[in-house]
């Protein structure tokens, strides 16, 4: 998969995609992440990317005309584009699912303000919200769509990382995990995970996994 994300702090994106696991997946050929500054498709002497709104009010609107060159310019003919919006489609582990098989994505990224209409209306695929509520830059919301997509693609993720248990993949939180010691502070790991019987150790995480999603998102059940 290619992502070129196109924002006013391309380091945003770039320092939180450049650690770790994601790091690796880029040196494995699986992944190929560019961040851009999108003043450099901006044409006047100030590299302007945004304005004021017709019809008055607060703040400030990002202009179409960057984007537009930006995505004329990166895009192919199996890109999708996607503008990163708290007013977006609030983002889903299925959606994570289905964006990680595509081959190329182009993120927009607003930063304070909004973005000019015409951006939606003629060049955006897909507006996504990462969650109910307002961050600064929208670089930051792409860094988090882009790690939750990237983590899926096969051989992303090692054997022992596998995406097939995490909170969310069928449809429940996850159940809790214990590690050495036995006992820690007095509190000690349940009895049934050091059983041996997996049968037994199956059913208790998936009674511990709905209980948890029962109290804390009785939204997921319903
Ligand atoms: N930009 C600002 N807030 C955002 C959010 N919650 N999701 C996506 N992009 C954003």
């Amino acid at each position: 998969m290619r992502v070129d994300i196109l924002s006013l702090f391309p380091q945003i994106a770039h320092s939180a995609l450049s650690e770790s696991i994601l790091k690796r997946a880029q040196e494995k050929g699986l992944l190929e992440i560019h961040s851009h500054n999108l003043r450099d498709w901006a044409t006047d002497k100030h590299r302007t990317t945004d304005d004021t709104p017709y019809g008055g009010g607060q703040g400030m609107v990002m202009k179409c005309e960057p984007f537009f060159a930006a995505v004329e310019q990166l895009r192919q003919p199996h890109s999708r584009v996607v503008l990163m919006s708290p007013a977006g489609k609030p983002l889903k582990q299925a959606d994570a699912q289905a964006f990680s098989s595509l081959p190329h994505l182009i993120l927009l990224c607003g930063h304070y303000e909004g973005v000019d209409q015409r951006v939606l209306d003629h060049l955006v695929d897909d507006e996504v919200s990462i969650g109910d509520y307002v961050l600064t830059n929208g670089a930051l919301a792409a860094a988090v769509f882009v790690d939750a997509i990237a983590r899926l693609i096969p051989g992303v993720l090692g054997d022992s990382q596998s995406a097939l248990e995490d909170s969310h993949s069928h449809g429940l939180l996850e159940f809790p995990h214990y590690t050495r010691p036995v006992e820690f502070r007095g509190s000690r790991v349940p009895d049934i995970l050091l059983s041996g019987n997996h049968g037994a150790i199956a059913q208790w995480r998936r009674q511990q996994a709905e209980a948890k999603t029962r109290a804390v998102r009785p939204d997921l059940l319903s």
